[in-house]
């Protein structure tokens, strides 16, 4: 054995943590020509949707059980998980079947009435609330499932299955989820489909895009177009239900949904490194992907500025495994079928990445508590940056040689200004290296104009100019329908109306987001 390895130790046996709980601004810069209208200011309230009058609501207890149709005490629903955007929405509707929705979605639209669609608000830009007085649609009671072959592996259910929920029924018949979120104890399957989550599988089981079977979905004027296919090929015409896929409630409610879910896999291994630079965490990665191969899960990295914010925090007992810090954190990550094979694997790289020098210390979790709690310190990071009172969060995507860049440029940025250590409390990057997706936070005591504009056009014009992404995971919301030009052209815009238009020509659906602005919309 090489002597190495002595510095990789048995991690000491702690407290699983539990599951984890669950504005716009000025921007004047003409991009491709398009001028980028509002970025701080909420535009106004479109006067040509109907406010929501005692009728509407006869009708809507007419058509869902009493309980269904809730107008008070609708802060929650009114209020994102970051606390940043706030709608004054005084009707939350919770259907049950898909018919109800129907009926919902054509009395709007026959009256004009705006709609939120809402999963498990657990959104980080702010899609699934409402900008004013648009009606909610909670999809929470629409949480059965309705078959799963394990032939396939495909499972159809509703919309409103929480994904952990989902995941734990599943693994009742040997299978997993092919996407696993920090958020996975509030989220909704159709809710992640709706914003085309990514989260800490994506590296190996890929993108909804490639794992979504089919959908059901109820447009704006009420139509259902049922599509829940359970086949793995079918070449029949536009594959309409990618267009639904990270749509995020712009295009029509998604009631059902049909996936393909991966063989529970028999043996897990979770590994954790500690690295003195993001060189290492990019060598690191290119070494892991030669080792373990087809058994990689996951790859993630934090910098020691998260870790802080995470063990000051206490956020699920978590406790850091180390005796030093290091400047840069990886969670390695095997879902496998031979634990034999796999130990081995895992400690040929850890070797190899000990004796190249590219990681400075190491721990490997011995059972699955263990791997809970290394788990832990990476998904308690979100948690972790909005206890400061207010998170800014960029989530990007780039080429993986400039992935850390972004943060010390920002922070460079925040310095420069003064900011630092007073208007911003910190600057912390983590993410999916292997996806390229960066994730950007800078917290602060309170969110206002000052520091909002200190970030923006910043962040964009950086990102624009390194050809990445500004959304690689969370989508618009009403955060980055104004900004889309920095990722998106004039023509791919215009044709991105064209379709919105299609589906939902009145536009009721999760109005003032996702796209810059007309002047009606
Ligand atoms: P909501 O927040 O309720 O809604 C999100 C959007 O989808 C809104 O625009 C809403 O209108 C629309 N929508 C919701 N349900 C439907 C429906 N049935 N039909 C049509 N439209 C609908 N995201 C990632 O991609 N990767 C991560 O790793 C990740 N980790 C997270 C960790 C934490 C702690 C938190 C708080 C969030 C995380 N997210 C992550 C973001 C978020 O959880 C995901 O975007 C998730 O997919 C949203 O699901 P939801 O059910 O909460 O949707
Ligand atoms: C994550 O990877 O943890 C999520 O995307 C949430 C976040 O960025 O905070
Ligand atoms: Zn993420």
């Amino acid at each position: 054995m090489s002597p190495h390895l002595s510095l990789l130790r048995n991690l000491p046996k702690y407290l699983r943590p539990s599951a984890p709980r669950s504005s716009i601004r000025p921007l004047g810069r003409a991009l491709h020509g398009t001028s980028i209208a509002f970025a701080g200011h909420l535009p106004p309230r479109n006067a040509g949707f109907k406010k929501i009058e005692e009728q509407d609501r006869a009708f809507f207890r007419s058509i869902l059980p009493e309980q269904a149709v809730r107008t008070s005490d609708l802060g929650p629903f009114n209020t994102d998980w970051m606390n940043k955007y706030h709608g004054k929405s005084d009707l939350v509707l919770f259907p049950r079947t898909t018919e109800q929705v129907s009926k919902i979605l054509k009395h709007c639209n026959d009256n004009s009435i705006a709609v939120v669609p809402q999963g498990g608000n657990t959104g980080l830009v702010g899609g699934g609330v409402p900008v004013y007085d648009e009606l909610i649609l909670n999809m929470s009671a629409m949480n059965k499932i309705r078959h799963f072959d394990s032939a396939s592996g495909v499972v159809v259910c509703d919309a409103g299955c929480i994904l952990e929920s989902l995941e734990e029924t599943l693994g009742a018949e040997g299978f997993i989820t092919p996407l696993d979120l920090g958020a996975k104890g509030s989220c909704h399957i159709g809710g992640n489909v709706a914003t085309n989550a990514g989260g800490l599988r994506f590296l190996r089981y890929g993108s909804l895009h490639g794992s979504v079977m089919g959908l059901e979905v109820v447009t704006a004027d009420g139509t259902i177009l049922d599509n829940l296919s359970i086949l793995h090929k079918d070449n029949t015409g536009y594959d309409l239900k990618q267009l639904f896929i990270g749509s995020e409630g712009t295009l029509g409610i998604i009631t059902g949904v049909s996936i393909w879910t991966p063989p529970k896999p028999k043996s897990v291994k979770v590994a954790l490194v500690g690295l003195d630079s993001f060189k290492n965490v990019q060598a690191t990665y290119e070494k892991t992907k030669t080792h373990l191969n087809e058994i990689l899960s996951a790859f993630e990295f934090w910098d020691k500025e998260s870790l802080k914010l995470v063990l000051s925090h206490s956020i699920q007992g978590t406790r850091d495994p180390f005796d030093d810090q290091y400047p840069f954190y990886v969670l390695i990550e095997t879902h496998g079928s031979n634990a034999e094979h796999d130990d081995a694997k895992l400690q040929g790289l850890l070797e190899d990445l000990m004796e190249g020098g590219e990681v400075v210390d190491g721990v490997v979790a011995q059972d699955e508590s263990q791997s809970q709690s290394l788990w832990g310190l990476r998904e308690s990071i979100p948690e972790a940056c909005s206890k400061a009172g207010a998170v800014y969060k960029y989530d990007v995507s780039m080429p993986q040689s400039v992935l850390y860049q972004l943060v010390e440029d920002m922070r460079e940025h925040m310095r420069s200004k003064g900011a630092l250590g007073s208007k911003v409390t910190d600057v912390i990057g983590y993410g999916h290296v292997g996806d390229g997706n960066l994730h950007l936070n800078i917290s602060a005591p309170k969110y206002t104009d000052e520091v909002q504009s200190l970030i923006e056009p910043f962040v964009y014009e950086w990102i624009q100019g390194h050809r990445g992404s500004i959304s690689a995971e969370h989508g618009l919301g009403v955060m980055k329908g104004a900004v889309l030009p920095y990722s998106k052209s004039p023509e791919m815009i215009g044709y991105m109306r064209k379709i919105k238009e299609a589906f939902d020509p009145k536009g009721i659906l999760n109005p003032y987001k996702y796209l810059p602005l007309t002047e009606s919309k």
